[in-house]
């Protein structure tokens, strides 16, 4: 931070979250490839914009096909993936934004370190819990497939770890909810935390 001075603007955090009518807040889903963050995060996006919010989706395959596509499946890549994601929620907030983030976000330092970029108060962490047996079936993109034939490297859950989170606010089991069982639950968890007062 040499020679770096950050201006200050006149519009503030809180001003845009009074116009919005909304308290600023991160929901972030971690979980394996395939669990379902992703469906989730659409869904409950969708619901959250219909209630009146205003919202943004950062999501995993979007942001690395542009952003993050300089990043690898490295442990290096993940960690600085997962930082830059912080970085962008943390100016989303600033706006006034509700942002919901689905990143498989495998290193529980990286999503405390994303906590604390963004305020501990500002993140709801999701914990979409389907058991890998589960998400190699169901296999959507033929990832598990490619990841057991050695064709994809690094793959988590086959050969780069996952660490489940220690404290997270919502466990979702997709694997025996339904979508809309899940969004129910979500939208009663996150729904009064996002309302201002
Ligand atoms: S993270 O680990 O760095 O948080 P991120 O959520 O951005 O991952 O990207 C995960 C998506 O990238 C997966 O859903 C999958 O479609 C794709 N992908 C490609 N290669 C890998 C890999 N080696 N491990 C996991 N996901 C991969």
């Amino acid at each position: 931070m040499e020679h770096i001075y950050p201006i200050k603007t006149k519009v503030s955090k809180e001003q845009r979250e009074k116009m919005l009518q909304q308290k600023a807040t991160l929901i972030w889903f971690t979980g394996l490839s395939g669990s379902g963050k992703s469906t989730l995060a659409v869904q409950l996006e969708a619901q959250l914009h219909d209630l009146g919010f205003k919202t943004y989706l950062l999501d995993g395959d979007n942001i690395r096909a542009g952003l993050n596509k300089d990043l690898s499946f490295a442990e290096d890549g993940r960690i600085e993936n997962i930082r830059r994601i912080g970085e962008v929620s943390k100016l989303l907030l600033d706006a006034g934004v509700i942002v919901l983030s689905a990143f498989i976000s495998p290193f529980q330092a990286d999503r405390d370190q994303v906590k604390s970029i963004v305020g501990e108060e500002n993140y709801i962490e999701i914990f979409v819990d389907t058991p890998i047996e589960v998400c190699e079936q169901r296999d959507v993109k033929g990832l598990y497939k490619k990841a057991r034939a050695g064709e994809v490297k690094n793959f988590t859950g086959i050969d780069s770890p996952y660490e489940a989170p220690r404290n997270p606010d919502v466990i979702i089991p997709t694997h025996t909810l339904s979508i809309d069982e899940s969004i129910t639950l979500l939208l009663k968890y996150i729904t009064p935390r996002i309302t201002p007062s």
